[in-house]
């Protein structure tokens, strides 16, 4: 019995939540309120559930049930379902191989940001100095972002020490509530706020609440309707932490027994409310202290610029906030950047049939040596490209760019190619259907066209526009 040695999820429960922990990260935080607020508020979220439900559904199905069918890691899952595709095993544990450590990297930011806040000094450390000069002087320095990198990778390493029930599991138990918990208690403050500017405008946490909420139709055009559907696409399965190995990993954790329809659904309703909510607090809090202009920020200069300005807005309560506002992103980062570890460990220990402290260590000391790079990519390592998508780019953008943009894309498609066409749709309905009790599985239909034809069309597209190969839409 293979699959025993290499640990299980003691309980659904477990499996959900750690799946979901997996999901909802920095993508649900500081990317999705910022791509509702820029794509027309309501329009946006209503396109991004119709795919959760559709495209979310069925990569997270097919990934999942190759875990539990195959009973190992993503370096070897894709081999076992046929020969011809193990390559595409190495792709995609090289994902979260170029993933982990620049995650933890920014994980490490979030470190200093949370201590920060936490042990009270926001207000001479960062607003004294201007929280942009703050964060740029920060991760510019030499060694404070190492060590905070050190901190934050040594304590998911910690976790996947301590093995799938009583580390990944356990942690996940625990983290996962708290965080229900804040997201949803700061969510209710934020909608409760209200500033009149210097010009004396008044804006309400309700007029925020429209932008983001409201579908708005203005100015759609086919071209534009086009982008938000990629920009949904794109967003969802990153979010959803697909085609990075992480799911099949987890899939291979999950009891014969367990109902997989169910925990996905739930799985999908966790990311996609922890996304909503992110925006009910993110939208109203930055509209009524910044006004609109204050939305147009997402990825690091959202969290670590815009919002130290919010709460430092906010006056005394804002230190609070903004100390419980850190640890809900730490607990995010934390249960994400756990699940890459343990998608690159699980592989090593199947292949190289080693011990899990080995392969736990050896993924440390090789993250941090990419980990270390990155951080110096600020300073001494620091240069200045242009990404394909016109952005300009240090190290870890550039890391960024090549794994989102096209890896993942990649990986999808094959997955894709290979269930759909290749071992067919029936060999993830049987795997399924297993757990079902008997009952049928009722998005069968969907899941075959979905994985046969429009997924790859969709992954197809993704691809091109990473490139600008779409520009003639325009
Ligand atoms: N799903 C994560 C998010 O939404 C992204 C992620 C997870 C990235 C795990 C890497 C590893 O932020």
């Amino acid at each position: 019995m293979e699959k025993n040695t290499r640990g299980n999820f003691t309980s659904n429960i477990g499996f959900v939540l750690a799946t979901a922990g997996s999901a909802i990260g920095l993508g649900n935080l500081w990317r999705f309120p910022y791509l509702a607020a820029k794509d027309g508020g309501g329009l946006f979220l209503l396109i991004y559930i119709i795919l959760v439900l559709t495209f979310g559904f069925t990569l997270m199905t097919a990934e999942i049930a190759i875990g539990r069918k195959t009973g190992v890691g993503p370096l070897q899952a894709y081999g076992h379902m046929d020969k011809r595709f193990g390559f595409l095993g190495w792709i995609a544990t090289a994902v979260p191989i170029i993933i982990f450590p620049y995650y933890c990297v920014i994980g490490g930011w979030i470190v200093q940001y949370g201590f920060t806040y936490i042990t009270g000094g926001a207000a001479k450390q960062i607003y004294e100095t201007g929280a942009d000069t703050f964060f740029s002087s920060f991760i510019t320095s030499h060694w404070a972002p190492i060590i905070c990198l050190l901190i934050f990778m040594g304590a998911s390493a910690l976790i996947v020490l301590f093995g799938v029930e009583k580390g990944i599991e356990k942690a996940s138990k625990i983290m996962m509530p708290i965080l229900f918990l804040l997201i949803i208690g700061i969510a209710i403050y934020s909608l409760t706020l209200s500033h009149t500017d210097e010009n004396g405008v008044k804006r309400t946490a309700l007029d925020g609440l429209k932008i983001y909420l409201v579908p708005n139709f203005d100015g759609i055009t086919f071209s534009k309707f086009i982008s938000i559907l990629l920009d949904a696409v794109g967003q969802l399965f990153y979010s959803l932490s697909v085609a990075m190995g992480i799911m099949i990993t987890y899939g291979s954790y999950a009891k014969k027994e367990s109902n997989l329809v169910k925990s996905i659904n739930q799985i999908e309703i966790f990311d996609t409310g922890v996304a909503v909510l992110a925006g009910l607090i993110i939208i109203p809090s930055v509209f009524v202290f910044q006004g609109s202009e204050g939305l147009a920020a997402s990825g690091p200069s959202l969290m670590f610029v815009s919002l130290p300005r919010v709460f430092e807005q906010m006056g005394i309560l804002g230190h609070i906030i903004g100390a419980l506002f850190f640890v809900l992103v730490l607990f995010a980062a934390l249960t994400s950047s756990i699940s890459l570890m343990e998608a690159v460990v699980t592989s090593i220990i199947d292949k190289f049939k080693i011990k899990r402290s080995t392969a736990t260590l050896i993924t440390f000391i090789g993250s941090i040596v990419i980990g270390i790079v990155v951080c110096l990519g600020y300073n001494l390592f620091y240069f200045n490209i242009t990404l394909p998508n016109g952005s300009p780019a240090q190290i870890l953008d550039i890391l960024d760019f090549i794994t989102n943009n096209l890896m993942l894309p990649v990986v999808a498609l094959l997955t894709c190619v290979l269930v759909g066409w290749v071992c067919k749709p029936k060999s993830v309905i049987d795997e399924v259907s297993v757990g079902l009790g008997g009952k049928k599985f009722a998005r069968k239909g969907l899941f075959v066209v979905m994985i046969k034809f429009i997924a790859p069309v969709l992954l197809v597209v993704i691809l091109l526009q990473a490139f600008n190969l779409l520009s003639f839409l325009n």
